[in-house]
């Protein structure tokens, strides 16, 4: 069994989460895990799979709020082959996959109403129908799901069905935020620095007593993700240097204005733009070197030098004769489609992993696909 994944911490409350935790993990029963952006819920999702029988089987992780409504449901349940424009082929969905194994549902809360009630019927009976089905399939996948959304306010608006809220707080699991954790704080800071030091070859002089103090009164609002990626830019940046508050506060401060940057909504278009020129520079080399093969099957063709060598065709005469041929215009939406259609293929259709190598969103991805019919 793997069990590489561990949570870290030996406060009351992660060790006791990390009980429940293996409890849960030998049966099948649905679990919900609440806790704030970067408390772990996906961490504690798999390590909760790693500790079950299902451990050998997929773990799939499925972002619910990624995932455009119109197709959220072909999404998880699969469809049939033409049971709406741009289904050319049949497609297993997430539910069908993680058979035998678990799917992470993250984000619950932002699942729409309508599937809502096909998903509590998946938890209780196991069964479902593909998009434009009327066959029954049926599948032995664990369900955990995750928010950091407060469910109950968004019942009391409507926006989320009270009995499948009912049926996921069976087991709910809450995570609690990094600020309450108290010295778990350094014990983290010192896993990810060992971490950082191995991974970039940096040897760290450690933090002064005063910087320790300083991260235990910080309140953390990205919760562990923050802590890691503070980690990781401090060894960088400081090159292993000791820290103090001054420094810590240094970064903290530049890291806020760069997360602003980075939920300014105009950032999606700067990345689709980057999508963009980078597909650009990547069909001008590949132009450039399609224009050289041309040229030295050319050259070869013309040297009287081999018998078994063809005569040059006039065509082959022409283009060695004529000046360099411009660089055929291929409309912007044909290279980004290109460039999706290759990031999916190299990624296996893997959206999550496919949005991360492009520089784009998961919902921006999911728009492409659905716009190029890819
Ligand atoms: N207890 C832990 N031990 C080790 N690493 C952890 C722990 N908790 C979180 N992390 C690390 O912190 C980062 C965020 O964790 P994770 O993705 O599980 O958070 P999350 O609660 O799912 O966040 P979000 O709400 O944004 O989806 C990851 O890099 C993860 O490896
Ligand atoms: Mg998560």
């Amino acid at each position: 069994m793997n069990r590489s994944i561990d949570i870290i911490g030996r406060s009351a409350a992660i060790q006791q989460l990390r009980e429940i935790a293996q409890k849960v993990a030998v049966t099948d029963v649905t679990v919900l895990i609440t806790g704030e952006t970067g408390s772990g819920k996906e961490v504690l999702a798999r390590f909760i799979h790693e500790h079950s029988r299902r451990a050998g089987k997929s773990f799939i992780p499925v972002n619910c709020g990624a995932i455009p409504s119109g197709i959220i449901e072909s999404e998880l349940f699969g469809h049939e082959k033409g049971s709406f424009t741009g289904a050319v082929q049949a497609r297993k969905g997430y539910f069908e996959s993680a058979d035998k194994g678990s799917i992470f549902l993250d984000e619950i809360g932002e699942m729409p109403l309508e599937t809502q009630v096909k998903f509590l019927r998946v938890i209780e009976t196991g069964q479902f129908q593909r998009v434009g089905a009327s066959e029954t399939i049926s599948t032995d996948a664990r369900i955990i799901a995750a928010t950091n959304r407060n469910l109950h306010q968004a019942v009391a608006d409507m926006n989320f069905r009270e009995d499948l809220y009912y049926r996921l707080r069976s087991v709910e699991l809450q995570i609690p935020p990094l600020r309450e954790r108290g010295s778990d704080i350094l014990i983290m800071a010192e896993h990810f620095v060992h971490e950082f030091e191995r991974k970039h070859g940096i040897a760290f002089e450690g933090f002064s007593p005063e910087s320790a103090e300083f991260m235990l009164r910080y309140p953390w609002p990205g919760n562990v993700r923050e802590l890691r990626n503070l980690i990781e830019s401090l060894l960088i940046l400081e090159r292993g240097k000791k820290i103090t508050p001054d420094i810590l506060e240094k970064h903290l401060l530049q890291r806020s204005r760069h997360k602003s940057l980075v939920h300014d909504p105009s950032k999606t278009e700067k990345n689709e733009l980057n999508l963009i020129y980078s597909s650009l520079i990547q069909l001008r080399q590949e132009i450039g070197e399609i224009r050289q093969l041309l040229q030295q099957v050319i050259s070869a063709r013309q040297a009287p030098t081999s018998p078994l060598l063809l005569p040059p065709s006039s065509a082959e005469t022409r283009i060695a004769e004529a000046p360099p041929a411009e660089e055929p215009t291929v409309p912007l939406e044909e290279t980004e489609k290109r460039s999706i259609a290759a990031a999916l293929r190299k990624y296996d259709g893997n959206k999550r992993k496919t949005a991360q190598m492009l520089g784009i969103n998961e919902r921006t991805l999911y728009r492409k696909i659905k716009e190029y019919g890819l």
